[in-house]
């Protein structure tokens, strides 16, 4: 890596007038999004669009003029979302969002409970548009009135053949680059089922939690999702999740609420709390299927799939620093267009090459992989994004946010405050090439990665990777990893760097259509065949079980067995050396079985026998 790290400048350079000479049209157009919301006005806007929405299962998405002529008689209905959830059959749903938050309560209060079924009725934005009774029909659409339908999947992930079609086609890296953001973040319908599914648990208990409220965060929420990503929802009893209004605090109420006292301790209680609403969950709510309680995680959660919104959630009710954490990214996403496409592209590159892994384990989690990029981000000669310190000295007191257990999460949520502009010019395939290079020199052995201050500081303790957590300073947001998986990552991102290098070095974007070559983020998602350097065969599964090597024609001879998997070999040479042994091996077999004995005489198993 010696001669990588030699080489950074005149790379640097080449890489530059490769990506002129590759019709880059302008590095992408840094600098801010100027006038976008913050993330409170993003959250308000979404969590209003969901409580003027219903959600009706219907037939087909032809069944749309009739739905939107019964349905208009509750109310306006300004637009309509058709989708597909595949089961063992597919599934069609209609989303229609109404004008007002009344309009829509009116359509569910309209609503009747399915005689057929004899579970408990339960009111809820889910419901079903049974056919008319005695074959009757309603009236032909009149299509001046009714919003055009418009069908998008909120749910399923663009295919992968597809994707590195699009990506093939690019005219630079550049242009790979924002393809792949564009493709494969979450879609508006994405988000807005994803706050539906908040809004059903919320109204669920806001008889007896009338200021409870059930907040998604995490990447649905914070512009790092992608299509098919889990929800992140905490549920909250109070609504401690904003700033309070100054006449609140200033003259709080001499009415107070009786209210029981828990007598165990707060870890143990939220436990408590969180199996009850669990079983709620599971007994109570349309479409909440396979509930799974995990209790004993740092952060208690409870897993389950929604199944007429084919999505995923993870509820919790403690820890609200991970929501105020995805203010930050959320806000960090925001501050220079850049921010996005570049974790896209480089999470998707660490899901290609094993570094993440959808569930937890001693490997780098998504959420880390984004902090590496935001540090990144942060410590370049002309940083990007400003350290999160900077942030804090900039908070007024609307932005006070502390949490029930006392975590200070305030810092400013106006970025103008901050007076930051970034002057750095960097294009997102220079900014990819700088990210690979800075971290395959990073010293993880040494130094900390502190997002609050925007640089290395000494390592606390012995952890393999240490990420300051942003909100709990004394937390190590990637304490998990092991010191095999940062070795990983290093190698990796050093492949990774030289694959990019290469790429210049050999010029090898295709000049003419080139639809079967491949080439720029193709090369960076194409694993392992490609890596460089890769000493790394220890802490990877094993490409072939031995057994599969010499079983496959055995197996696919015996009709009752099914046939092994066709083994993929990493080079010629490898299938040559692989196909030679069998030979031998077929051979060996060949003498034993014509000597008249599947034992050899000698083998103690004869021995035993004769004695
Ligand atoms: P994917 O689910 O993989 O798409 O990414 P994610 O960003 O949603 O990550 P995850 O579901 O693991 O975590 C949800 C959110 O919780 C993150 O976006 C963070 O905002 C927050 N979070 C996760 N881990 C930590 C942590 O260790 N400290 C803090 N402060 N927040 C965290
Ligand atoms: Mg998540």
């Amino acid at each position: 890596m010696n001669s990588l790290v030699r080489r950074s400048a005149q790379q640097l350079s080449l890489w530059r007038t490769y990506c002129v000479k590759h019709n880059a049209p302008e590095a992408a157009s840094p600098g801010r999004n100027a006038g976008r919301p913050n993330y409170e006005e993003f959250i308000g806007r979404h969590q209003r669009q969901a409580q003027c929405s219903i959600v009706v299962q219907v037939s087909s998405e032809k069944s749309y003029a009739e739905l939107y002529n019964y349905c208009s008689s509750f109310g306006s209905i300004m637009g309509a979302h058709h989708y597909c959830v595949r089961q063992d059959e597919t599934l069609h749903y209609i989303l229609l969002e109404y004008a007002t938050s009344d309009e829509a309560a009116a359509a569910i209060g309209a609503g009747v409970t399915n005689g057929e079924l004899s579970g408990v009725p339960v009111r809820s934005p889910f419901l079903w548009f049974r056919a008319a009774g005695g074959g009757r029909r309603g009236p032909k659409l009149v299509a001046n009135t009714a919003p055009a339908l418009l069908s998008l999947d909120g749910t399923r992930q663009v295919d992968q053949g597809h994707l590195l079609g699009l990506l093939r086609g690019a005219a630079d890296i550049e242009e790979q680059v924002q393809q792949l953001h564009e493709h494969t973040r979450l879609n508006e319908l994405g988000i807005r089922m994803r706050f539906l599914a908040a809004l059903q648990v919320q109204q669920a208990i806001a008889g007896m939690f009338p200021a409870a409220q059930a907040q998604p965060f995490g990447s649905s929420v914070n512009g790092f999702g992608r299509m098919g990503c889990d929800l992140d929802l905490i549920l909250r009893f109070d609504s401690d999740m904003g700033a309070k209004s100054p006449l609140e605090a200033a003259m709080p109420s001499r009415l107070v609420y009786h209210t029981k006292e828990n007598l165990s301790n707060g870890r143990s209680q939220t436990q408590r709390h969180m199996e009850c609403f669990g079983d709620m969950l599971h007994l109570f709510l349309p479409g909440v299927c396979h509930v799974r309680r995990i209790l004993q995680a740092r952060v208690p959660i409870i897993k389950y799939h929604h199944e007429h919104l084919d999505l995923e959630v993870d509820l919790s009710m403690s820890n609200l620093t991970g929501f105020y954490m995805s203010e930050l990214l959320y806000m960090f996403g925001e501050m220079d267009l850049r921010v996005r496409p570049l974790t896209f592209t480089i999470r998707r590159w660490a899901q290609t090459c094993g570094l993440t892994n959808p569930s937890p384990g001693r490997w780098i989690s998504n959420f880390s992989l984004t902090c590496l990029v935001m540090f990144f981000l942060q410590q370049l000669r002309q940083p990007i994004l400003p350290p999160i310190a900077a942030l804090v000295k900039a908070a007024e007191s609307g932005d006070s946010r502390v949490t029930e257990d006392g975590i200070n999460c305030t810092f400013t949520r106006n970025v103008d405050r901050l007076g930051f502009r970034s002057r750095n010019q960097s294009s997102l395939s220079e900014l990819l090439l700088q990210f690979f290079e800075f971290y395959s020199q990073f010293d993880f052995h040494n130094r900390a990665i502190s997002l609050n201050e925007g640089k290395p500081l000494s390592k606390p303790d012995h952890s393999a990777m240490y990420i300051v957590n942003p909100l709990e300073q004394l937390l190590n947001v990637s304490k998990n990893v092991s010191l095999e998986e940062c070795e990983r990552l290093r190698i990796e991102v050093r492949n990774a760097a030289w694959v990019l290098e290469s790429e210049v070095e050999n010029a090898s974007v295709p000049e003419g259509d080139g639809q079967e070559l491949s080439w720029g983020l193709l090369n960076l998602f194409k694993h392992p065949e490609k890596a460089v350097i890769r000493p790394n065969m220890f802490f990877k599964p094993r490409m072939v079980e031995v057994s599969d090597l010499f079983e496959q024609k055995e197996a696919g001879a015996t009709s009752s067995t099914p046939p092994a998997p066709a083994i993929t070999y990493k080079s010629a040479s490898m299938r040559q050396q692989v196909q030679s042994i069998k030979a031998a091996t077929r051979s060996e077999l060949k003498q034993l079985r014509g000597s008249g004995s599947s034992v050899p005489a000698s083998s103690p198993k004869n021995r035993r026998s004769s004695r």
